[in-house]
């Protein structure tokens, strides 16, 4: 999908639709009462009738409306006015660009639908990123593709200047970041190995003129990296950590981004119980929004130094898996215990966060779907924000509230990790069972990041939907890519 604006009055676009807004209390937007206007009353009809309410995320499709150039006008209920959230513009946006299935070309005057607080460039960007979620397909595997249904081309209406180049700009972007990110936890994992995930990664790197490195078992293992080599060693496939780097900001510290690439998460030997066991090829969504945070960056050339690391293996049980009870050594030198092969995300991030202590980063963030108890506190609605440092966290957040993309702060503390404490090692992997679980993985992590500002993102719920809409939701890269835009100025 293109993005463009005009500055041609509504009934005048020639476009295959144009989508106009109306408010819950009957009232016109601007371009609505310019082609009412135009058409003798044809949506204050609409209105009136009770056909066009001003609910929320309604539409009506009128078609050859006399005095409009475009061959459909869309009437689209925005709701009530004062309560014009975030939410409701996104959700209006989507409704106008899914409205009408066979028009290549939809003009949508989203300007006019202002929300308090949020200027023209938040508009324009998350624009393109509400229009760009209604075209995403998933066909990719599929013999027969679908036929695309949904516009090629949305036209902003009345969108002039910078502002508004920018956003469509930085909407697109995050939209392809996102796409990247959706397509990789989509894909099977019979498909989408960890080999798979270092290809797809050259692959980036040498079209986006990204550095690119990947490591294999032998040099993983002159690391010394022990915990995550103990979960891979159950599978037949080969982990990999795989390094992107972005240079752009001269000779300052980077931001590290380091995601949970675990291909398929059986739980090993603690293997997990059958029901909805596919759901547990997005256990690499961590990864994947690494690897389409680092598009993003590279499209829109942030002048910021950023460097992306993933590490994935496979979690399987077999003879030559990690048992409960055994005993690691991660490169950091902490020895850990294994009581439960399950908890293996934490195994594999520990030595990565440890690795990337050779960056000397400004800050270091991960991103994993990390813990069930993570979806049991917060449901699919927000990610679970961990940080040892304040500021940190609180610039996630800002993040996170621009970018429509929820994180909600979460403790960590000494009471939890006494939780941790075992008689034969320096840890163990779990704390008690069905307690804190999210916080005490979070725990964990913190005893290997303790050289850097860290921020941890749990999207255990967030990253993919289940039921009918099956499928990875490309979070957390708007939340990720707000907060590098923000830190590249
Ligand atoms: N990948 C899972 C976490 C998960 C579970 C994400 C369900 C989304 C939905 C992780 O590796 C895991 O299995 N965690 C265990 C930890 C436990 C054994 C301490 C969990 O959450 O049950
Ligand atoms: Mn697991
Ligand atoms: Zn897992």
């Amino acid at each position: 999908m293109e993005f463009s604006t005009t500055t041609a009055r509504a009934e005048a676009v020639k476009a295959d639709a144009i989508a106009v807004g109306v408010f819950a209390d009957g009232e016109l937007t601007p371009s609505a009462r310019a082609i009412d206007k135009a058409a003798r009353g044809a949506i204050k009809a609409a209105v009136k009738s009770g056909d066009m309410t001003g609910k929320r995320g309604t539409v009506v499709t009128l078609r050859s409306v006399p005095g409009v150039a475009a061959a459909r006008v869309v009437v689209v209920g925005l709701g009530g006015r004062d309560d014009f959230s975030d939410r409701a513009y996104g959700d209006a946006v989507r409704a106008a660009a899914k409205a009408c299935p066979g028009a290549a070309e939809v003009a949508i005057a989203a300007t006019e639908w202002n929300v308090k607080g949020r200027d023209a460039e938040w508009q324009a960007r998350q624009f393109a990123l509400a229009a760009r979620e209604t075209v995403f397909r998933s066909d990719e595997l599929k013999s027969k593709k679908e036929e695309s249904n949904g516009p090629t081309r949305a036209v902003l209406l009345h969108a002039a200047g910078d502002a508004a180049e920018r956003g469509l700009k930085q909407g697109t972007a995050i939209a392809n970041g996102m796409a990247l990110t959706k397509r990789l936890g989509n894909l099977p994992p019979n498909i989408c190995t960890p080999s798979f995930l270092a290809d797809e990664a050259r692959k980036l790197a040498k079209h986006w003129k990204l550095g690119v490195e990947v490591l294999e078992t032998k040099q993983l293992e002159a690391l010394k990296m022990g915990s995550f080599l103990s979960v891979a060693r159950g599978s037949a496939q080969p982990p990999r950590l795989i390094v992107l780097k972005h240079q752009g900001g001269g000779k300052s510290a980077p931001v590290v981004l380091v995601g949970k690439g675990i291909t398929f998460d059986s739980g090993g030997i603690s293997i997990k119980p059958g029901a909805a066991m596919d759901e547990m090829k997005f256990d690499m969504c961590g990864a994947a929004s690494v690897i389409g945070t680092m598009r993003t960056v590279a499209e829109l050339k942030l002048k910021l130094n950023v460097i992306g690391v993933v590490a994935t293996c496979e979690n399987m049980p077999s003879g030559t898996a990690s048992r409960p009870g055994d005993i690691v050594t991660s490169m950091s030198g902490q020895t850990i215990e294994i009581l439960n092969t399950d908890a293996e995300g934490r195994l594999i991030l520990c030595d990565a966060l440890t690795y990337v202590e050779r960056y000397k980063p400004a800050a270091v963030v991960d991103i994993a779907t990390l813990t069930g108890a993570c979806v049991i506190a917060l449901g699919n609605v927000n990610s679970g924000l961990f940080a040892n440092n304040d500021e940190l966290a609180e610039e996630l957040l800002g993040a996170s509230r621009s970018a429509g993309d929820a994180a909600w702060h979460m403790p960590l503390g000494d009471e939890y990790q006494e939780q941790l404490k075992t008689n034969f090692a320096d840890m163990a992997n779990i704390g008690t069972p069905s307690n804190a679980g999210a916080i005490t993985a979070a725990c964990f992590l913190s005893r290997f990041t303790k050289a850097y500002p860290w921020a941890h993102i749990d999207i255990a719920g967030t990253a993919w939907k289940s039921g009918a809409a099956k499928g990875a939701t490309g979070r957390p890269v708007p939340l990720l890519s707000q907060f590098l835009m923000q830190r590249a100025g």
